[in-house]
């Protein structure tokens, strides 16, 4: 019988560690972003619903300073010293669970030692934060061996910087939040600015369906700081003519509009994205929260029509992707989901129809891209926990 992530760590714990310790067991969820993309490091909005795929850990605290951690998926062991953390590490699975308490013990935490097994179900590269939940149920396994509270927002701070600042990725707020701080049966209507956070409830009768084109992100981390980047240097710019903005969040969009003039057309274009992005997740919880599912649906698409045309991180698989599922039985509207550049779309679906819309979707898929499609029904999951 095949063993799920938990069950995996649990015995190759036994197998490896041989400890007389019955090992404790942490999960983390992946992510799927509902709406509100390239927004969460423009202190905007974003709304994110953590899934039931995941990353799982088994573990033991030690009596000294060493991390012991072995990965299940390429059955390889690293030894960590806690002592001789330092950051920038390198980009690793393994670094991950460096960065992790390095952040922990730069941020003034005490941590002892722990022998730890990883194992997950979330496909890496596809958009749907494996390494945030890495991070998190890694997090979870420090916190309990080390006796340190848990506190969702703080640890998604901390995880946050462990990723900038250890490991070199320059991600927003959003992934990790959702990881660490997510409830089940709902998405999550974030503010990136105040951290507040505002459950949405997933409407009777409906399901968010994520379609996986089978592309691997590639070069998406130059092009994630490139427009991270343009959208900094359209702030300094429009500071000038209005030194109140902080961040693209204090541009409305008539105003963007009314200082086009001091931006060129592509910096432009990235900013009018943002500045109306930042407006959707508002808009599509207004919409669910009234069952307005063609509202939702719309609201959906626009939101993939900005991201391709004015952002332009999507990419032909998931433009096929996303016309296939609005093409399809039961589907209210469609968007490519994560940072782009491949990866994953996300569908809003009729519970009733959803059996014919996975059939139709990957027949079309397939029969514009020569690819396979896999479809994954989202169970909304609750945020990193002891199993
Ligand atoms: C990646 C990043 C997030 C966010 C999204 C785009 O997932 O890790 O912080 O910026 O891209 O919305």
């Amino acid at each position: 019988m095949l063993l799920t992530p938990i069950g995996e760590v649990r015995e190759r714990f036994e197998q490896l560690f041989q400890s007389a310790t019955v090992p404790r067991v942490a999960r983390a969820p992946g992510r799927v972003n509902l709406i509100g993309e390239h927004t969460d490091y423009n202190e905007g909005f974003v709304m994110p619903m953590a899934i039931d795929l995941y990353v799982a850990t088994a573990f033991a605290p030690r009596d000294d300073r060493l991390v012991r951690v072995h990965a299940v998926a390429t059955n390889e062991t690293r030894q960590i010293e806690l002592d001789g953390l330092a950051a920038p590490g390198g980009t690793e699975w393994s670094d991950y669970v460096a960065a992790v308490a390095w952040a922990l013990a730069d941020a003034g935490e005490h941590l002892s030692g722990i022998d730890v097994v990883v194992s997950g179900n979330i496909p890496i590269g596809s958009g749907l934060s494996s390494s945030a939940a890495l991070e998190m149920a890694v997090a979870r396994a420090l916190c309990h061996s080390s006796e340190i509270e848990w506190d969702p927002p703080r640890m998604a701070q901390l995880c946050q910087r462990a990723e900038n600042i250890f490991v070199g990725v320059n991600c927003g707020i959003m992934d990790q939040f959702a990881a660490a701080a997510s409830r089940a049966g709902c998405a999550l209507l974030l503010d990136c600015r105040s951290l507040e956070a505002e459950p949405v409830a997933i409407p009777d009768g409906t399901v968010f369906v994520v379609l996986d084109t089978g592309v691997r992100r590639t070069l998406s981390q130059s092009a994630y700081n490139e427009r991270r980047a343009s959208c900094e240097a359209a702030v300094d710019v429009l500071r000038s003519g209005d030194p109140s903005i902080r961040a693209l969040r204090d541009v409305r969009p008539a105003a963007l509009e009314s200082m086009e003039h001091l931006l060129d057309p592509e910096s432009y274009r990235r900013a009018a994205h943002v500045v109306a992005e930042i407006r959707r997740p508002g808009e599509l919880a207004e919409s669910l929260a009234a069952r307005d599912l063609e509202r939702a649906g719309r609201v959906m698409n626009e939101s993939h029509a900005s991201l391709r045309d004015l952002y332009e991180v999507s990419s032909p698989e998931l433009d096929a992707m996303t016309e296939a599922a609005r093409g399809s039985a039961g589907c209210f509207g469609a968007r490519m989901t994560g940072a782009g550049f491949g990866g994953c779309a996300v569908a809003l679906v009729g519970s009733d129809r959803v059996d014919a819309f996975t059939a139709e979707v990957a027949a079309q898929y397939a029969s514009r891209t020569g690819r396979p499609a896999q479809c994954h029904v989202c169970t909304p999951s609750a945020g990193a926990d002891l199993v």
